[in-house]
């Protein structure tokens, strides 16, 4: 059974629903470069020419999962209407459904009783994994390991598209450099360089060969949305030209670069002009200089939030303005679905408009095979073998070994001996089995993480005694906050006190409960929440020796802790195996590689706080001095507590012989860096070698470095490997005062070293 749209013919949907056949759509993704694109746009543009407008503007329209779906059909209230639109096809994506069985419930009433069979994409928040839990995002890039990331999001995508999903909205690649702003968890940290990097390996990771256990990616929020005024979610934001250009927008083009097939805009204005509405995102960065080819979607309800901002009228007016900007699907708004078609008849926003949306819409649907197969992600079998795999738990350990940052080792307190001590485990974060999944993941069950509690009892060398202390958080942590913080309760300070004293090493894991960062999650106050901070210095005083294992999701301000306590391990929220990777690291089974994603401020009022920030008129020279007009603090240092990119290792790491090829370059030409790294202690270690630019004069002010390389290097004892960096012109363009990405000759220092701190340079010129 074939259906002739225009001059050419695919097999729809229902001919496969009724197993009618049709060939499978197994193109890889990377593959559809000028053929496959134009053969898809036809089929495309042969599905546009048969719609009415109606239909038209229902593939924008995204809906929420609202029924029971395999129950009884919904009689009455909206359930009832977004049910008759799936009937009608005024429905082109569901998200949150999951799961096959419902999946193909909603897909069969839109393949089967639509007029065109056009089939339904389903969207998840598949942020960091779906059942089987990696770290958070933020921690994974703390790994600065690009394989690993990969990995990652193809076991998230694989669990996912075995559930019936066929899209996730991530990767996040919102720059951060406020850590008040919960949303920080979701993102590769403040740089960027590593951003770019790391969303490409996500988009590749998720996007994969686009076959059955791949789902799209959704680039999000575009874009500017980390820089909430304050750090307080969804608030203002008011930036430069040249900071959207130069620091946001560079992760937003390397993601469309490679190949990611959807994008959302965000809750947060531009310039006065909410992401939703605004053309100069959407349609002229991103469709235009860009030529981006897929779909945006907006965020949830951010058509209708244009209202509030201020910018729209009511919901017609605001469909008007997110159509005509570029915003092509409308996530549960329901402004398109009502307004659109009124709104192209009026002559309002132009069908031409709606075309190009819809078109990219089906193209992504096409490319996905779903028009080939409308149930190709629904295989219950598949499902089964597929979610929970036992490689894929393999996988999640590596990624969260590998997101642990060692960030102090005093008197080499760490890697704990495996026989014949007592050991005294203390906090709540310890012994809970959900924390560590973090925010956003939906798809995972509470109390399946391995704790750390969990973890310490594999080494059973030892003895161990664990201690509560103190509770994190108390009530419903999904809608925790400040009041519900335990700020008063120490009744379990006294257990922690004597198992502290009867111990020779006390493990203290304390931080934000996985619920106290994400949506909506702001926090004004960056320290311990709750009583953790005082349990800490009560414990200390009982027991020096203490190893200080933070979770959390965004980077604290600890000044006691980072003075007092020996050794500190950056532990995040790791996911399903956290407890597991935590031991292995304690125990010294694996040497810890991570380096920090961002900065980790002394106190909240250095916040935002970055190491690519501008020269300034007034640097100082970073040293009190006598007169206090330069740009400084009077009561805290500038620097942070911990540099981005600084992490330590149980060994030692020596840098020499550094090298650069010439001292200039011109057009087409480059120059190489090269570094000599040596293992000088006694285990196998990995060091994650970083390469910083500093462009001393342009036409815009530059910032004081910017990462511009990184390379990891494993080293035996004793070993020592040579690093080598090009730096060539398109390293050192920025967006210039021409309004261009350009090399500008000048003078640029280079500097290599383990952290933003490196001290290893050179000066090169770049010369026209
Ligand atoms: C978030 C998005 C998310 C969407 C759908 C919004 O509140 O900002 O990041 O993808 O909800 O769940």
């Amino acid at each position: 059974m074939k259906y002739k749209f225009s001059k050419y013919v695919f097999v729809a949907p229902l001919a496969i629903a009724l197993g009618c056949g049709g060939s499978k759509n197994t193109t890889p993704a990377k593959a559809v470069v000028t053929t496959e694109k134009n053969a898809i746009d036809r089929k495309a543009d042969s599905v546009l020419a048969l719609m009415t407008l109606e239909e038209k503007v229902g593939q924008m329209n995204q809906y929420n999962g609202f029924w029971e779906v395999t129950g009884p059909v919904p009689k009455d209230g909206s359930a009832a209407i977004k049910y008759e639109h799936l009937k009608k096809g005024w429905v082109g994506s569901m998200l949150n459904v999951r799961g096959v069985k419902d999946v193909k419930a909603l897909q069969k009433i839109a393949v089967e009783q639509s007029r065109l069979h056009i089939p339904v994409i389903f969207g998840f928040d598949v942020i960091h994994g779906y059942k089987t839990v990696s770290p958070i995002p933020l921690a994974e890039a703390a790994s600065w390991d690009l394989e690993a990331i990969q990995k990652s999001a193809e076991i998230a995508a694989a669990e996912a598209a075995a559930s019936g999903l066929n899209w996730t909205f991530a990767p996040m690649v919102d720059v951060s450099r406020d850590a008040r702003w919960g949303r920080v968890m979701e993102g590769a940290g403040e740089d960027p360089f590593l951003n770019s990097r790391i969303a490409e390996a996500r988009v590749h990771g998720f996007q994969g060969n686009l076959g059955p256990l791949s789902v799209a990616a959704c680039v999000k929020h575009f874009a500017g949305y980390a820089f909430a005024e304050s750090g307080r979610d969804y608030n203002t934001v008011d930036i430069s030209d040249n900071t959207l250009h130069n620091i946001i927008l560079p992760p937003f083009k390397a993601a469309s670069d490679a190949g990611a097939l959807t994008f959302m805009n965000s809750f947060n204005e531009l310039e006065g002009i909410p992401a939703t509405g605004n053309a100069y995102l959407q349609r002229d960065i991103l469709k235009g200089k860009w030529n981006f080819k897929g779909f945006v979607v907006s965020d949830w309800g951010s058509m209708g939030e244009m209202i509030s901002h201020g910018y729209a009228k009511d919901l017609k007016d605001a469909a008007m303005k997110a159509a005509n900007a570029g915003s092509d699907m409308d996530m549960e708004s329901s402004g398109y679905v009502e307004h659109l078609a009124a709104l192209v008849r009026e002559g309002k926003v132009s069908e031409e408009k709606v075309n190009d949306a819809v078109r990219r819409i089906l193209r992504v649907k096409f490319m996905l095979g779903l028009f080939d197969d409308p149930y190709k992600y629904c295989n219950e079998a598949r499902e089964k073998e597929t979610i929970g795999k036992k490689e894929f738990r393999e996988g999640v350990l590596d990624m969260a070994k590998k997101s642990i940052v060692l960030l102090k080792n005093d008197k080499n307190l760490l890697p704990l001996a495996k026989q014949g001590k007592k050991i005294a485990l203390i906090g709540a974060l310890a012994n809970d089995k959900t924390s560590p999944l973090g925010s956003w993941r939906i798809g995972a069950d509470d109390g399946t993480a391995v704790s750390v509690l969990e973890g310490m009892q594999q080494y059973k060398g030892n003895q161990l005694v664990y201690a509560k202390g103190a509770d994190v958080a108390l009530g419903n942590p999904v809608f925790v906050s400040e009041t519900k913080i335990n700020t008063t309760d120490k009744s379990g300070f006294a257990e922690a006190v004597k198992a502290a004293k009867a111990a020779d090493v006390v493990v203290m894991v304390l931080g934000e409960h996985g619920l106290q960062t994400g949506e909506g999650r702001s926090r004004s106050d960056l320290g311990l929440p709750g009583v953790q901070q005082e349990l800490l210095e009560t414990v200390f005083k009982a027991n020096p020796n203490v190893v200080l294992v933070l979770n959390n999701g965004r980077p604290l301000a600890l000044p006691w802790a980072a003075e007092n306590i020996p050794a500190i391990v950056e532990a995040w929220q790791l996911g399903t195996e956290a407890g597991n990777a935590v031991a292995q690291v304690l125990y010294g089974d694996y040497n810890p590689s991570g380096k920090l994603p961002m900065s980790f401020p002394r106190n909240v009022g250095q916040v935002p706080i970055y190491y690519n920030h501008k020269t300034t008129g007034r640097p100082g020279n970073g040293q009190p001095t006598e007169s206090v007009f330069w740009s400084h603090y009077t009561d805290v240092a500038n620097s942070p507590q911990y540099a981005f990119g600084y992490g330590l290792s149980y060994t030692t790491f020596d840098y020499s012989n550094f090298k650069i090829s010439n001292t200039s370059f011109g057009k087409n030409g480059s120059i190489t860096v090269t570094v000599d790294v040596k293992n000088t202690g006694k285990v196998a270690g990995k060091e994650v070698v970083q390469l910083y630019l500093h462009d001393h004069y342009a036409s815009v002010t530059r910032p004081v470095r910017e990462l511009k390389g990184f390379e990891a290097v494993t080293l035996a004892p004793g070993e020592t490997k040579t690093v080598t960096f090009a730096i060539n012109e398109k390293l050192i363009e920025f967006y210039s005062a021409k309004k261009v990405f350009e090399a500008e000759p000048g003078t640029f220092t280079v500097y290599v070293g383990g952290d933003s701190n490196a001290t290893l340079h050179a000066d090169f010129t770049f010369t026209e």
